[in-house]
């Protein structure tokens, strides 16, 4: 795949990192066009409508409030209100929609309070808990989304926790990391679900594979782990190789299209969304909305040159 030999990817990635940079970007006028490309609104309003509309083509749906690197608790106290919010809406939804699949939330730990000085992860912690125990309540499930590598350990030793509470709570493991199959082993056990992605921040050669094909060759054996294993495996990609593998790997396994589903992103691949859904499989679409886009949005223009070039294009239209 084209993603990690974009030459512009590092400087793209580091450019997500930088609030400098983000003052810029906010103050270019971006018209709506570019970030409603891949993302739902800034309002929750925006982002129930684009659930309704997912939920009526057939798919799934997960829901991202974005914002991350939170350095203010009452910026994480707001984040919880959001979701909290939010899973009230999905009660309302779900009366007016059936969906053979709970709705979900993704979250963000560093959005909760993380990296604050301290007792972040304590912070974060009760932060996840409250929202879980909100989504329990009204039947939806929750994924903690990954971070850089440096949150890693912070974040799986949380989601062990919250899971002695709450067996279905998933979470996001990234191929690009050597210690993810490993990972996947840990976490494939009964009851679990796994969300299984490449992997989107910039890493050293310490901890992740450089090459696209070394990515590759790690997404292939950990999702064959997670097929084999007893957990729910979501299969978060666009790549045709991977989505192939998984629907290889899900019939040796002997796996229904119960027992897993396809995950891609709000905006990226719809006819491809379509079909898989149109073949008898699971796709869920994880749609984030909100205010705080820079970092994501970034990190989908350093994904693609194609959406890069988008970017540009729109630029020199404005
Ligand atoms: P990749 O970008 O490597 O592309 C491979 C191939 O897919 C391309 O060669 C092309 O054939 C096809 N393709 C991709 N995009 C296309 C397009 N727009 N049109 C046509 N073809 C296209 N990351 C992370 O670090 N932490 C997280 O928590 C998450 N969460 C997450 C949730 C979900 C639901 C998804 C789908 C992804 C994430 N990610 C993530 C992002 C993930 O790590 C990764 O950066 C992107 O999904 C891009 O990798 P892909 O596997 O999609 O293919």
């Amino acid at each position: 795949g084209p993603s990690l030999s974009n030459p512009l990817r590092p400087v793209l990635l580091a450019a997500a990192r930088s609030p400098r940079l983000e003052k810029t970007v906010a103050g270019m006028g971006l018209t709506r066009k570019v970030v409603d490309r891949f993302v739902a609104g800034e309002a929750e309003p925006a982002a129930v409508s684009a659930v309704r509309d997912i939920l009526t083509t057939g798919r799934f749906a997960t829901v991202d409030y974005l914002g991350e690197d939170t350095t203010d608790p009452a910026q994480a106290t707001a984040t919880v209100d959001a979701y909290l919010s939010l899973l009230r809406s999905y009660a309302t939804l779900s009366e007016s929609i059936e969906t053979p699949r709970p709705l979900e939330v993704s979250l963000k730990l560093s959005a909760l309070g993380q990296s604050l000085p301290g007792d972040g992860a304590k912070i974060a912690l009760s932060n996840a808990h409250r929202i879980v125990t909100a989504a329990e309540e009204v039947g939806a499930w929750v994924t903690v989304d990954a971070e850089d590598h440096t949150t890693t350990d912070s974040t799986l030793s949380i989601v062990r926790t919250l899971r002695r509470d709450f067996p279905t709570l998933g979470t996001v493991l990234q191929a690009y990391l050597h210690r993810t199959e490993a990972d996947c082993r840990e976490f494939s056990g009964p009851r679990s679900r796994i969300r299984l992605c490449k992997g989107a921040y910039q890493e050293p050669a310490s901890v992740a594979f450089q090459k696209s094909a070394e990515v590759d060759a790690s997404y292939l054996r950990c999702l064959k782990v997670l097929m084999d294993g007893n957990g729910y495996p979501m299969v978060a990609s666009h790549d045709p190789v991977m989505i192939d593998a998984a629907l290889d790997f899900a019939k040796q396994a002997k796996r229904t299209s119960e027992d897993f589903e396809f995950q891609m992103l709000y905006g990226i691949r719809d006819g491809e969304q379509r079909r898989l859904v149109a073949e008898g499989n699971h796709l869920r679409v994880y749609i984030p909305y909100g205010s705080q886009w820079y970092g994501y949005f970034m990190r989908r223009l350093a994904e693609r040159p194609a959406n890069l070039m988008f970017f540009m294009r729109s630029l020199a239209s404005n």
